[in-house]
């Protein structure tokens, strides 16, 4: 049995009900935050707790976790509830329900959802690489809120599986921004891990966020820039990050090789260090 939190209490998934009128349902007006776990410890839980209050707050949903440590608590229930020793978590705040009105309803409390789940790690995909696909970037203008509105990110995931890519990387005005579900880097022609900076067209990352930390504690030096296609044409090497796949290097783009279809250096150590910096994590206290 899988149990998940839902406004307030511990349901059976298969048995938790959300209004139909739920604003999410019907407007996709909410939030959402995609975590990972290692016992009952939330990997850069503060990271993902602070977009969450910039998320809420750029939707202007009131933040039901005022008080921090109540979602902490929460979740390390809901994962001990659960007997996972690791996993993911979902976690979605919509603005709440009420009669179908474009207008902010006067009173209602927001709708909180969230569940366990895991995914079969594909080590074959750190040593082999992936390839992506370049589209274009046809979302709004607040990329950076992490809402649930995600259709053109649902279609762009879904192209680049029937042309046989792994992930898209979309690009605006010959720039690229970021993956369908992934923050975009490259090591570019001088040697430097370039990325999108943070702005309102991508989301800030909390793996891009922690991989820029880390590369410039070992040194390497970082960009954020966005780069262009060109750029991208003539790199060293490429990668993509998020919460779920951590670092994963890209070697082909469209139907051209990166460092000749091979993961490169640069983007290996990152990968090693990155794995380090979890298990430093899992030893400290959460
Ligand atoms: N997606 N950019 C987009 C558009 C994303 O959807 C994601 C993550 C990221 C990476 O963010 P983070 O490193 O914080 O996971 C960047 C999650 C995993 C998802 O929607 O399932």
């Amino acid at each position: 049995m899988s149990i998940c939190y839902i406004n307030g209490s511990f349901e059976d998934k298969s048995q938790a009900m959300i209004s139909i009128q739920d604003r999410g349902f019907n407007f996709a007006d909410g939030v959402y935050e995609v975590m990972s776990f290692y016992n009952t410890k939330i990997i850069n839980h503060i990271r993902h707790f602070k977009r969450l209050e910039k998320s809420l707050e750029g939707l202007r949903i009131n933040n039901p976790f005022t008080n921090i440590k109540s979602l902490e608590i929460i979740i390390k229930k809901l994962i001990k509830l659960n007997k996972l020793n690791k996993g993911f978590l979902y976690l979605q705040i919509t603005r709440g329900s009420s009669n179908r009105n474009h207008l902010f309803p006067k009173v209602t409390e927001p709708n909180i959802v969230i569940f366990t789940f895991t995914l079969k790690k594909n080590i074959k995909l750190i040593s082999s690489g992936v390839n992506v696909v370049l589209t274009n970037d046809i979302r709004w203008g607040r990329c950076d809120i992490k809402s649930i509105s995600l259709l053109p990110n649902v279609l762009e995931k879904q192209n680049a599986f029937e042309k046989n890519f792994y992930e898209s990387w979309q690009k605006r005005n010959n720039l690229i921004t970021e993956g369908s579900t992934s923050n975009a880097f490259i090591v570019n022609a001088d040697n430097e891990i370039q990325t999108h900076p943070l702005n309102n067209f991508i989301l800030g990352g909390v793996t891009r966020d922690t991989v820029i930390e880390i590369a410039k504690i070992n040194n390497f030096t970082v960009k954020e820039k966005a780069f262009t296609l060109k750029e991208l044409d003539c790199c060293n090497e490429a990668f993509l990050t998020s919460t779920t796949i951590r670092i994963l290097p890209v070697v082909k783009v469209n139907n051209k090789k990166v460092n000749g279809g091979k993961p490169g250096y640069v983007t290996n150590q990152l990968i090693k260090k990155y794995d380090d910096f979890i298990n430093r994590e899992l030893n400290e206290s959460n």
